[in-house]
């Protein structure tokens, strides 16, 4: 079925949706972008991707193109038009169409930004089997650039890891840079030992995680213990539990890492517990 897509102003059939080639997105990857999750039919955790879109835009110098209200108003939009249930909703804000290919960035009085948005719809996106079972990472280099926080669509990297991953047999792939873990191609990395949650502080290494920011959150109201600070693969496969964070996925086990067993090889109760929290909080709260 056709979806209804958002570009610039208008809703129009997927098919009909066009961007020019001199977009600075296509050409120069120039552009930043969310996922926010749906769950029966609300938004989740709309406030927090709102507020990092706005920081990723301020720190590539751009412009919001809408008001909050207003791009809350079009997530709803296309989730109604879609009849989105369980799925996620995608958003891009690239740099424009100067109109020619230039490294200089155009003036944004005379090239306005481009928005497109996107609803993706996800039967069963809460009640996910993985939850379950868990997954398998390998660890690869982390050759991104410095400035991972900002949430830029120049993914070639985290795409070439997921496919290096999938040649291992594996599900993913969590990034390594001077021997500590950054975090996972599309997620934020976890481990757990002796009941302490262990994540990756934040800096510009990372990109600041709107469900890690949840689940950290939610994990210190239930009493849990949490150390932020980098962590190696070793102590990866050393721990009791591994699991990651992110909008689509929420909270999902890692049960191997580089063919060692995570604890017992199964997903453990702190991830279990986190996402069951993560879960009913975030429905609560959705909008
Ligand atoms: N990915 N780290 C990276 C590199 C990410 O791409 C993402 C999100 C996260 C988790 O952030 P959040 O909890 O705000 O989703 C961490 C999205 C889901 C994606 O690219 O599809």
């Amino acid at each position: 079925m056709s979806r209804t897509v958002y570009v610039n102003g208008e809703y129009l059939p997927e098919a009909e949706a066009t961007v020019s080639i001199f977009d600075r997105g296509f050409l120069m990857a120039d552009g930043v972008y969310e996922v926010t999750s749906v769950l029966g039919g609300k938004l989740l955790d709309f406030d927090g991707h709102f507020a990092r879109l706005e920081r990723s835009l301020r720190e590539l110098d751009m412009a919001c193109p809408v008001t909050k209200d207003e791009l809350l108003a079009i997530h709803r939009e296309l989730v109604a038009q879609n009849g989105i249930d369980e799925g996620m909703v995608y958003l891009q804000v690239t740099r424009g169409n100067p109109g020619d290919r230039d490294f200089s960035f155009p003036d944004p009085a005379t090239t306005p930004s481009t928005l497109v948005l996107f609803t993706q719809s996800k039967p069963g996106l809460a009640d996910n089997p993985t939850a379950k079972t868990g997954i398998k990472v390998i660890s690869i280099e982390d050759i991104r650039w410095g400035r991972r926080d900002i949430k830029t669509v120049q993914l070639l990297y985290p795409s070439m890891g997921k496919m290096m991953a999938k040649k291992a047999g594996c599900d993913d792939a969590w990034m390594v840079e001077d021997g500590f873990v950054t975090e996972g191609t599309s997620n934020n990395a976890y481990i757990v030992k002796g009941g302490r949650i262990i994540t990756r502080n934040l800096g510009t290494d990372i990109l600041h995680g709107i469900t890690r920011a949840a689940v950290l959150r939610m994990a210190q109201e239930a009493q849990m213990e949490i150390e932020e600070r980098p962590f190696t693969v070793a102590e990866a496969q050393a721990a009791d539990e591994a699991f990651f964070t992110s909008a689509s996925a929420f909270v999902l086990p890692v049960v191997e890492i580089d063919g060692a067993a995570v604890g017992t090889g199964a997903p453990g109760p702190v991830a279990a517990r986190l996402r069951e929290i993560y879960l009913d909080e975030s429905r609560k709260t959705a909008v």
